[in-house]
């Protein structure tokens, strides 16, 4: 499997460096918990344990970071934005912090037992140059498990949102190359991306999740306070278009609403897993 980059990966890097700088609350308001559900499942796969040395990759608000401190392992965290940083550290006091660019990881070679990574590799211009620091920044026999969404289909919250964009937008608004935001997500497809960066035993576990909203536009309004591609290609879209695209999503939602009024959406995740 060909992995795929971004074709201007400073452009993209820093469209994507801004965006992060500009969403770090919005997107510790509305995906923390959701993203929080996957952390079992990524700890569990890089078996993390205490004593073990531990590096976050792309940590975001740290909730990795968190339960692998409370795990009783020593954790480093890495985030290219200073503003995430700030909110991780404020999160996590237990663990060191360190800002940085997941594609030039700032530590020795063979230096941790573990690397975990929450839905950082799509947000990368370089995701296969991301995975070999990962490897080169791993003790031998160390782990890696990382998330990322499965694919958007109908049934799932991003099958909704990119339907509606799809049906009523333009998908194909001016914005920096990145790479394809759902390449890993079937199973198969991380595995083989894994099995590229010559891990071994990789494997892929599914881990349904479910986002809880009060508020059929729930969805849109988590993707304009809180993402960051998706968010520009919303803005990107003429207000009508914003308009439909919105009536959709809420139309959309209605199978999501239990009798208690609250609106369940699935988003399962992939985590992948492998051993240098
Ligand atoms: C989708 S959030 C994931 C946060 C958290 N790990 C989680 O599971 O919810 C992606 C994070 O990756 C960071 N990020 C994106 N590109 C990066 C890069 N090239 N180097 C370091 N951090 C990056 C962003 O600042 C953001 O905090």
């Amino acid at each position: 499997m060909a992995i795929e980059s971004s074709r201007n990966p400073g452009a993209f890097r820093d469209f994507e460096h801004d965006g992060w700088e500009t969403v770090s609350v919005g997107y510790e308001r509305h995906f923390a918990r959701l993203t929080t559900q996957t952390v079992p499942a990524i700890l569990d796969a890089a078996h993390v344990a205490e004593g073990m040395r531990v590096l976050d990759v792309c940590t975001g608000p740290g909730m990795l970071a968190g339960a692998a401190v409370k795990r009783g392992a020593q954790v480093v965290a890495l985030d290219f934005s200073g503003k995430v940083i700030e909110i991780a550290r404020r999160n996590v006091p237990g663990a060191e912090f360190r800002q940085g660019d997941a594609q030039a990881l700032p530590f020795e070679a063979d230096s941790f037992d573990s690397v975990v990574c929450g839905y950082g590799i799509i947000h990368v211009p370089e995701p296969q140059k991301a995975l070999s620091e990962i490897r080169r920044v791993l003790k031998p026999e160390g782990f890696l498990a990382a998330s990322v969404w499965e694919a958007a289909k109908p049934g799932n919250g991003f099958g909704l949102l990119f339907g509606a964009i799809r049906k009523h937008g333009d998908l194909n608004v001016p914005l920096p190359h990145g790479p394809d935001f759902f390449q890993f997500s079937e199973p198969d497809k991380l595995k083989a991306a894994i099995q590229e960066i010559e891990f071994r035993d990789a494997a892929v576990e599914t881990v349904e999740q479910t986002w809880e909203l009060a508020d059929p536009l729930g969805v849109i309004t988590a993707i304009l306070e809180g993402g960051v591609r998706a968010r520009a290609l919303l803005c990107a879209q003429t207000e009508d278009v914003r308009n439909s695209i919105s009536a959709a999503v809420v139309e959309g939602m209605r199978q999501y609403r239990s009798s208690d009024g609250v609106y369940r959406v699935p988003m399962p995740a992939l985590v992948g897993s492998g051993r240098k």
